[in-house]
């Protein structure tokens, strides 16, 4: 992996339950051929397949809080030494705790790969609820909408692929308020951490989608530039 590592893209998306960063994670997939690692897609689906992993999680997602650092870091680790991985990946909901971000740049170091361009997507929180409680997404496809800003024009089945469109059991009102006390506590840390690193760049989440997406964009080809001539 040596010399194609160090080349590699390595982009963290940061930001609250409902930030956006699963639809940026999937519009940087597409731009760039690179994977999207979502630890939230990865417990879900170990859920929905009864694994081990899977049984451990449900419980610990249901109530809104977080799956152990130990468990997490090895799911990524492996993930990272997937062949689609080598020209890097994308990273949504990981990591989400200090720990997590250090057990990171250890592995990238080990990888030998660069160190990561972090963004962390600011939203107001009014729109929060709107965006969590309105959230369809594809059980196939994965594609994701918005019942009130980005509607499939099939509802309830998916434009893309025809896939039927579901909530997500953990987008209760009640779970979502513990989700986001977690994240203040366990990942708003998180944001001081990386700007010590000088890796951390802030943004409109707010913004229109597309908007976003070419804002992150533009934010990593800076930073690539930016290492490039030091
Ligand atoms: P996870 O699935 O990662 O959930 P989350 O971090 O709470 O984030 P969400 O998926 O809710 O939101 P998002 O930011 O991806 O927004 P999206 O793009 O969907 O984790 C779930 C659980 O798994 C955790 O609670 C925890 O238990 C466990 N877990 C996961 N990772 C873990 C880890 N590392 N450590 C420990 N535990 C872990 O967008 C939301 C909505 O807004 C959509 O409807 C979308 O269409 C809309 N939208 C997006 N962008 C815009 C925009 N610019 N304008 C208007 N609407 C927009």
């Amino acid at each position: 992996m040596d010399t194609i590592g160090k080349r590699a893209r390595i982009i963290i998306l940061l930001g609250p339950p409902g930030a956006g960063k699963g639809t940026q994670a999937k519009a940087i997939m597409q731009r760039y051929g690179i994977p999207q690692i979502s630890t939230g897609d990865m417990l879900r689906e170990a859920v929905k397949n009864r694994t081990p992993l899977g049984l451990a999680a449900e419980p610990i997602m249901k109530s809104g809080g977080y799956v152990s650092d130990d468990i997490i870091n090895g799911l990524v680790e492996d993930r990272t030494l997937q062949a689609d991985c080598v020209h890097g990946f994308v990273l949504d909901g990981y990591p989400r705790t200090v720990e997590q971000a250090k057990s990171l740049n250890q592995l990238l170091e080990k990888q030998r790969r660069p160190m990561p361009t972090v963004v962390n997507l600011q939203v107001e929180p009014e729109g929060m609820i709107r965006r969590i409680s309105g959230r369809r997404t594809c059980r196939q496809c994965g594609r994701i909408y918005n019942i009130y800003f980005s509607p499939s024009q099939r509802d309830p089945l998916c434009d893309t692929c025809g896939g039927e469109l579901f909530s997500r059991p953990d987008d209760d009102e009640s779970i979502v308020r513990e989700r986001l006390r977690q994240y203040e506590k366990q990942t708003q840390p998180l944001i001081q951490f990386y700007r010590e690193l000088g890796q951390l760049e802030g943004l409109d989440g707010d913004a229109a989608p597309e908007t976003v997406t070419q804002r992150v964009l533009e934010i990593f080809e800076g930073r690539k530039e930016q290492h490039a001539g030091s």
